[in-house]
């Protein structure tokens, strides 16, 4: 008996880094997932090659900032598999810069793509959970929930949001049997983080130097964590922020210098 066996499992954001880590690891559990995204042929793909493995899967164009995509996104789940267990609110956009000069309207479409989406994720999925009798929830949040960053005031906003949020959700639903958690990932080598690394012009270098670990995380690192979570090996755990960071907050940092540098 494989831990998702029978279950129903929504992953936004999942035609890329983590989203598609965890659909592929929930897949291979043994749920039935479908992938919610704006990428569609890269959606269609990872739907196609867990289905060619054997597993349960279907791709839904879904922008998580329009509640109607998100509500037909749910729709979808309960009518081709029966129901829906697990709701991983993982998708992502975000634009950054100096406030004074922030534009309000990447501001907004930030916080709709990165905070709103989340509450439509939840209010979405609760009923049919509901129906179902319980029901697992994971919002992704960021280790930047818990501290600002140059030029994405957008982003950690967002992020704090999805972690308050999520425990709100934990306090009204925990009594009917839906758990809700945020995970809180450091740095995970996805596009988005190759995008980061363009953006803010730091070197490979610079980044594994904010780790305790001395390296980026790999997605799989965050899918294994988000798995565990929706199982029931986590039934103790709601309203939970999980960092999964290799120590970046491990330490306080000091004048800006990674506590490594200048040591082997
Ligand atoms: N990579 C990191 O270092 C890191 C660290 C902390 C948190 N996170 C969070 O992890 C999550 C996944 O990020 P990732 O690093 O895998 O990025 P990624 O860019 O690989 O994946 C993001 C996915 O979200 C999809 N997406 C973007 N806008 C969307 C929209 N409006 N509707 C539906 N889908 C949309 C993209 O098409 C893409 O498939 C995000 O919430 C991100 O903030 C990432």
């Amino acid at each position: 008996m494989r831990r998702f066996d029978g279950k129903v499992a929504i992953v936004t954001g999942a035609a890329s880094g983590i989203g598609a880590a965890t659909l592929r690891r929930l897949a291979s559990e043994g749920a039935a997932v479908v992938v919610g995204d704006i990428q569609d042929e890269a959606g269609e793909a990872i739907a196609q090659e867990i289905g060619a493995g054997g597993g349960e899967a279907s791709f839904r164009h879904c922008d998580v900032a329009d509640l109607s995509q998100v509500e037909a996104l749910v729709e979808h789940a309960v009518s081709r598999y029966g129901g829906l267990d697990i709701m991983h609110n993982n998708a992502a956009w975000t634009g950054g810069g100096w406030v004074a000069d922030l534009d309000p309207e990447v501001w907004q479409r930030s916080i709709q793509v990165m905070l709103t989406s989340v509450f439509y994720g939840c209010r979405a999925a609760l009923p049919a959970m509901l129906e179902r009798g319980g029901g697992s929830i994971v919002n992704t949040a960021s280790i930047e929930a818990f501290g600002g960053e140059m030029l994405a005031s957008p982003y950690s906003t967002a992020k704090a949001g999805v972690v308050n949020f999520t425990r709100n959700v934990a306090i009204e639903y925990g009594r009917k049997g839906i758990r809700a958690n945020s995970i809180c990932p450091g740095i995970v080598e996805t596009p988005m983080y190759h995008q980061m690394e363009t953006f803010a012009k730091h070197s490979r270098e610079d980044m594994e130097q904010l780790s305790a670990l001395g390296r980026l995380l790999q997605p799989d690192e965050i899918a294994a964590v988000v798995a565990f979570l929706c199982s029931e090996d986590a039934s103790g755990i709601t309203g939970a922020a999980l960092v999964v960071d290799g120590g970046t907050t491990a330490f306080v940092n000091l004048g800006g210098h990674s506590p490594y540098s200048g040591s082997s």
